[in-house]
């Protein structure tokens, strides 16, 4: 049993066996970060368990005892090899008190739960019902979550979408085409933002920002008068006009003539081998994740703010949101000028 004196000589938390899982959709650096959350803990003299798919390994009892070699390798691996879900039965009382019961049966005191919005959500009520404490760590390529500069994952998944729209530009300028190109995010543009002003595009739709046909119809025409060969159009799948093939419906109304094409990147933004601030990113998370544990933390989420290790309760990281920098909005307008 491990006990962690403070040097006033309050014990802070007793705990000697934690659980790792990943949750909701993958992101690369996953496997990073669970590798820092294995090695940090068995450092730390605690045993860990790694739990299969999220909450549905918990109620299916899908859980197993991890030790340093089990995480040997996967460092530069996307995806997650603990698997990943996005849980039905865990919306249940009953599906909880089932994961509670397999936690209990182990002897698992603590968890630490890789994931969105959702996985955190999961968390909160879980602790609420259970008392089983847990600290999320911030996975998804979203990069929507309150209380961190960056999620793992983001700078994969940008990087991958940005390698995919240079390639697009050169079929894009040899034909003298518009690409309309729909990149992921779901609720937010963050995706978008960082992909359309590294690509260079003329436009960057987002749902944090109502979409004005009539204004990007203003922005080809423009384009057109400036001789501009190609022009390149990045489209948040969750953007307000309803994603990629919405908006240029819309747009098809004004200019019928003009010579385009729509590319969905879709889930290779996902995939692939995570980026090294990717790998750091999450190596820092997954080893604060467990020093946050040991010194009492519970229901909270731990985020990079200005490279600095910090915490923010679950309740203020699913409900508050992070708004994308005005500064950045606004450079993209006058980038595409
Ligand atoms: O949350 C990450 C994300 O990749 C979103 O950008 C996207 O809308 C969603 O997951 C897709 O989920 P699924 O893999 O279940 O289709």
């Amino acid at each position: 049993m491990l006990n962690f004196t403070l040097p006033s000589g309050l014990i802070l938390f007793d705990m000697n066996k934690v659980g790792v899982f990943t949750s909701g959709g993958d992101a690369p650096g996953m496997n990073a970060c669970i590798r820092a959350v294995v090695r940090t803990a068995i450092y730390k003299g605690l045993e860990v368990f790694g739990i299969e798919r999220g909450f549905n390994g918990m109620i299916h009892n899908r859980i197993g005892q991890l030790n340093s070699h089990s995480v040997s390798n996967i460092i530069q691996r996307g995806g997650t090899v603990l698997k990943t879900a996005r849980s039905e039965e865990f919306r249940t009382k009953e599906g909880r008190e089932m994961a509670c019961r397999h936690l209990k049966a182990r002897g698992i005191e603590a968890l630490v739960a890789i994931g969105g919005n959702g996985t955190y959500a999961g968390a909160k009520i879980f602790y609420e019902e259970f008392g089983i404490p847990t600290i999320g760590v911030p996975g998804t390529i979203d990069n929507d979550l309150f209380g961190t500069d960056y999620t793992i994952g983001f700078d994969t998944a940008i990087n991958t979408a940005m390698q995919a729209i240079d390639k697009i530009r050169d079929t894009a300028d040899s034909h003298d085409r518009m690409f309309f190109v729909e990149v992921m995010g779901r609720d937010s543009g963050y995706i978008a933002m960082d992909v359309g002003i590294g690509g260079g595009a003329e436009a960057i739709l987002i749902p944090e920002i109502h979409t004005d046909a009539m204004h990007i119809v203003e922005l080809i025409r423009n384009g057109w008068g400036r001789q501009k060969s190609s022009q390149l159009f990045i489209v948040a799948e969750g953007d307000d006009a309803g994603g990629v093939d919405a908006v240029v419906k819309n747009i098809l109304e004004y200019v019928p003539e003009m010579n385009y094409r729509i590319t969905v990147l879709g889930h290779i933004q996902r995939g692939g081998s995570p980026t090294a601030r990717d790998r750091v990113l999450a190596s820092r998370l997954g080893e604060a994740a467990i020093n946050a544990l040991l010194d009492g933390k519970i229901s909270q989420a731990v985020g990079l703010v200005n490279n600095q290790i910090e915490f923010v309760s679950f309740e203020d990281a699913i409900n508050k949101i992070k708004p994308i920098d005005d500064s950045l909005i606004k450079l993209a307008e006058i980038l595409s000028t």
